[in-house]
């Protein structure tokens, strides 16, 4: 392997990170729920105006949050994307009920508004959309669509922080959002989430799920004067050590999104208008948050192609998912609904661009020059 020379991500902690870990240890307790913790959450309600937003471990978490407020089990279905994480499906299949793999919309890579309707059966119980690359779900049909037929709404914004339609927070649409602070995000803490809960009555048993089924939420409070096991939970809850590396981060959090909306800009302005390549696609409502910017090939030869020849100059490119409905654990959990081509043609021809707040004009440049030099050699325009 040639050396890198641009990674795919690479994370941007600054002081202001360095000296909430080091008050975190000066505070001399790091388990969940302390100081760092209801500071992040304190800003991230301010930000997203969900009702309450409790920090988890990971995105995962927060999605398996969700599956057990809804008592979802054996007999109910979800509808999710097939082009998605392993983690949107696998927290209902925990619970013993359904995924059902729907298709996207060409354009946008989010879940389609019709193939979720046609998805529709007795025993859906909820819609869970993802918003791709931080770039919104056509929100006002999945809410009409979900009113009409009784299902609850859940968001899967594991990309989306920041991210807006029609200038309200992803994630506080539906009855429960899950946002995601890995290692790969905009904010990152290494390992990190949230639950975004929107719905005031599912705050209560959202706090119990957290802290292992249990009220100590408020025993701590000095609401109760012992705390008893109330639902079935887990350990949800965020290290100290980590809510204070996450609260550094949510506080710089215009400055390292607007340092990759020059990046993604700048992708944007040198491939947007190459005909060959089919470049991101922002609905009118949505403001995103430069997560990701993908090009998309007429076929999966010609992407493979350009992610090794990339790889091989040292720019580290990389594709996205695959199709989650083909998975071993897809077949024998969930079901697709159709046969999902959209799905199928963005897992072959998507290649994501490297994209990180602390690039540098040399290696957005290397990045831009490499990526011309490919289309160029092989007549895909880009001179
Ligand atoms: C759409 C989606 N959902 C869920 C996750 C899981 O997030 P986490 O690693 O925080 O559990 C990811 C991770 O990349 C994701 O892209």
């Amino acid at each position: 392997m040639p050396p890198i020379r641009v990674p795919f991500c690479r994370p941007d902690y600054g002081q202001r990170e360095r000296l909430a870990f080091e008050d975190a240890i000066a505070g001399g307790r790091l388990e969940g729920g302390g100081p760092q913790t209801q500071a992040c959450e304190e800003l991230l309600q301010t930000g997203t105006g969900a009702e309450r937003v409790l920090i988890t471990p990971s995105c995962t978490a927060a999605l398996e949050m969700m599956a057990l407020a809804l008592e979802l089990g054996s007999g109910h279905e979800v509808i999710v994307p097939a082009f998605t994480f392993v983690s949107t499906a696998n927290a209902f299949a925990l619970r013993g009920a359904t995924p059902v793999f729907a298709d996207i919309d060409p354009l946008t890579m989010n879940l389609d508004v019709e193939a979720a309707r046609l998805a529709i059966t007795p025993r859906t119980r909820a819609i869970m959309l993802v918003h791709y690359a931080g770039v919104g779900c056509e929100m006002e049909a999945f809410l009409a669509l979900c009113a009409e037929h009784d299902l609850v709404l859940l968001e899967d914004a594991a990309q989306a922080v920041g991210a807006r339609w029609n200038d309200k927070a992803l994630g506080s649409f539906g009855a429960m959002g899950a946002l995601s602070f890995h290692h790969t995000k905009n904010v990152t803490c290494g390992e990190g989430g949230a639950l975004l809960v929107n719905t005031p009555d599912m705050i209560k048993p959202a706090e119990f799920i957290r802290d292992k089924g249990t009220d100590r939420a408020d025993f701590l409070r000095g609401h109760v004067n012992k705390y008893e096991w109330r639902v079935l939970g887990s350990s949800y809850l965020l290290s100290e050590l980590a809510a204070a590396v996450l609260l550094g981060q949510l506080q710089r959090i215009k400055e390292l999104t607007s340092a990759r909306m020059r990046i993604w800009r700048e992708y944007d302005q040198h491939f947007g208008q190459i005909n060959s390549l089919r470049t991101p696609h922002i609905p009118k409502a949505a403001t995103h948050n430069a997560h990701i910017y993908g090009i998309r090939f007429a076929n999966r030869a010609l992407r493979d192609a350009c992610d090794i020849y990339m790889r091989s100059k040292g720019v580290m490119t990389a594709p996205h998912y695959v199709p989650l409905h083909l998975t071993p654990a897809g077949k024998t959990f969930g079901r697709a609904s159709g046969e999902l081509p959209h799905t199928i043609d963005a897992t072959q021809t998507l290649l994501r661009l490297p994209l990180y707040s602390t690039m540098s004009d040399d290696e957005m440049k290397l990045v831009i020059e490499t990526l011309k030099d490919f289309l160029c050699e092989n007549g895909l325009g880009g001179a």
